[in-house]
């Protein structure tokens, strides 16, 4: 067996909670993690029938059952991931058609999964019904988009022509745009559903007050959305009380998603 702690997939998982850290992303024990992973990529690293112990997991996900997945741990800050992966991290498998999870290693201080387990685990049962090949799930609170849901309408539609607006790239990096849940209590089955459902014609959904969801096929493609609405968002603020001299024009829009033949989300351009 090799040892997991050079797997490529945790060492690449210690990069991106540090990365996150560095923006500013992931105060205190703020933000979390979930990546599905084959075990085809685990058993080089780890007797996957070794169950350390079960965590019940307060809801169902039935099309989940039998998946793999590396999670950050509740209340553990991701600042301290690089220091010790086997404490802030746990590696497991859903069972029981998702109502409890299997660790197979890590959270070694008997630590649990994040709160936002639900969140994650539903995201990524509506992400896969869309697009088979999606396996991360990020959660973090990123200043600006989460200063911008004070000051801006949390209509999706303006929020988004909003983002598309501030830097060229954003309509190539999410043509279906960025959908937004209200303020609601975190760490529940409910924002956990409500955030599932939107996922279902979004890559990002934001958390009024809170925070972003982002999910994508690996860490650097949902790291990257995050990134770029986050830039966006920081350009909106800069301006946002300055007088409007020059915006991208719907026209521009078009014009971008054409040239790549990207789809923007149905109806939000004018
Ligand atoms: P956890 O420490 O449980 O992952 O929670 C952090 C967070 O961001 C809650 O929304
Ligand atoms: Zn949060």
């Amino acid at each position: 067996m090799n040892d997991i702690l050079s797997a490529p997939f945790l060492t690449e998982m210690v990069r991106t909670t540090a990365n996150m850290y560095a923006h500013g992303w992931d105060e205190r024990n703020g933000g979390n993690i979930s990546w599905m992973l084959d075990e085809s990529e685990l058993s080089p690293y780890l007797d996957v029938n070794a169950v350390v112990r079960d965590l019940p997991t307060g809801f169902e996900a039935p099309s989940l059952d039998g998946r793999y997945f590396l999670v950050t741990g509740t209340g553990k800050y991701f600042k301290n991931v690089a220091h010790d992966p086997a404490k802030n991290l746990g590696l497991l498998r859903l069972a029981d058609g998702g109502r409890n999870a299997r660790l197979l290693w890590g959270l070694t201080d008997g630590g649990k999964v994040t709160s936002e387990f639900p969140a994650h685990m539903m995201s990524h049962a509506a992400r896969l019904a869309v697009d088979p090949l999606s396996r991360v799930v990020l959660h973090c609170h990123p200043s600006n988009l989460l200063a911008m849901t004070y000051v801006h309408d949390l209509d999706e539609r303006a929020f988004t022509r909003t983002l598309w607006q501030m830097c060229t790239e954003c309509i190539m990096v999410f043509p279906d745009g960025v959908n937004v849940l209200p303020w609601m209590l975190c760490g529940t089955n409910e924002i956990g559903q409500a955030t599932a459902e939107k996922m279902k014609t979004a890559r990002l959904v934001v958390w009024a007050q809170h925070g972003i969801y982002g999910a994508g096929r690996d860490l650097d493609e949902t790291f990257g959305l995050i990134e770029t609405a986050e830039k966006a968002a920081e350009i909106y603020l800069k301006i946002a009380h300055l007088p409007r001299l020059a915006t991208i024009t719907d026209d521009q829009l078009r014009q971008i998603a054409d040239h790549l033949r990207l789809i923007p989300r149905d109806g939000w351009l004018d």
